[in-house]
């Protein structure tokens, strides 16, 4: 399968060791003091917000903290998807998922965003989470994110919901660590995200979607992404 360079790069990093850490240092230090946007305030109540109680997938799951943390909300959730290219964090993500009391269906799928989705996941999703992936990709808004959402937003059931989060590279102010951070991870490809802006961001989910809100917290930019224009697929433009 083709990957990117810095799409590897991006995914290289989530190694068994560093996943232990993850946690720690990028839910609870980072996002709140580099990125300013809390986990426990802000991105995991926005996350429990719209899983779906048919049927929700995660892309880019990492540790897998989010559904585990959401399991109030997923228990009902009769169909649980994980989505990444990493099988390290798959299995974490999925083991964790079990381990918090999750009993319906859980489906662990090996998988790069820039294919189309396996038919294995020809399921309609009430809900599709895409938390912190946007800004790991290569590429600049509006571009990498039209890619991805070409690829997710079939999956999507009509009154389904897309929804996630990213770090803006431009038109918000970063701290000193977040600059520091952004300068580093930029160069090394573990972000590409030194040119993403909310309008780019914008822009990408208004071409697949008629329902559409977009908040930025500090750095990051929370996304909702509603009312699925199916029909943008059969259009050439
Ligand atoms: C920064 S972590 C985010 C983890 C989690 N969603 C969170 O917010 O804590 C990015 C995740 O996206 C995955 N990822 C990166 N590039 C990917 C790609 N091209 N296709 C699928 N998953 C990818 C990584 O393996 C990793 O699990």
């Amino acid at each position: 399968m083709f990957t990117h360079r810095r799409t590897r790069n991006s995914t290289k990093v989530y190694t068994p060791l560093a996943l232990r850490l993850y946690d720690f240092i990028v839910l609870r230090l980072l996002n709140r003091y580099a990125w300013g946007c809390s986990t426990e305030n802000v991105l995991l109540p926005f996350f429990k917000a719209y899983v779906g109680s048919e049927a929700h997938l995660d892309v880019g799951v990492g540790t897998g903290y989010y559904p585990a943390h959401a399991i109030s909300r997923l228990a009902k959730t009769k169909l649980i998807c994980l989505a990444d290219i990493n099988p390290t964090t798959l299995q974490m993500a999925g083991t964790r998922l079990l381990e918090a009391g999750y009993k319906g269906e859980l489906r662990v799928v090996e998988h790069d965003v820039s294919n189309p989705l396996p038919s294995s996941l020809n399921t309609s999703f009430d809900s599709i989470s895409l938390f912190y992936l946007l800004h790991c990709l290569p590429g600049t808004f509006p571009e990498k994110a039209k890619d991805v959402l070409s690829k997710l937003v079939p999956a999507l059931a009509p009154d389904g919901t897309l929804y996630g989060a990213t770090i803006l590279g431009k038109g918000v102010r970063h701290n000193w660590l977040g600059r520091y951070l952004m300068k580093l991870y930029n160069k090394k490809g573990v972000f590409g995200n030194a040119e993403d802006t909310e309008e780019g961001l914008v822009e990408a989910l208004d071409r697949y979607f008629d329902d559409v809100e977009v908040a930025v917290t500090a750095s990051v930019a929370l996304f909702v992404a509603r009312k699925p224009r199916f029909e943008s697929f059969y259009r050439k433009t």
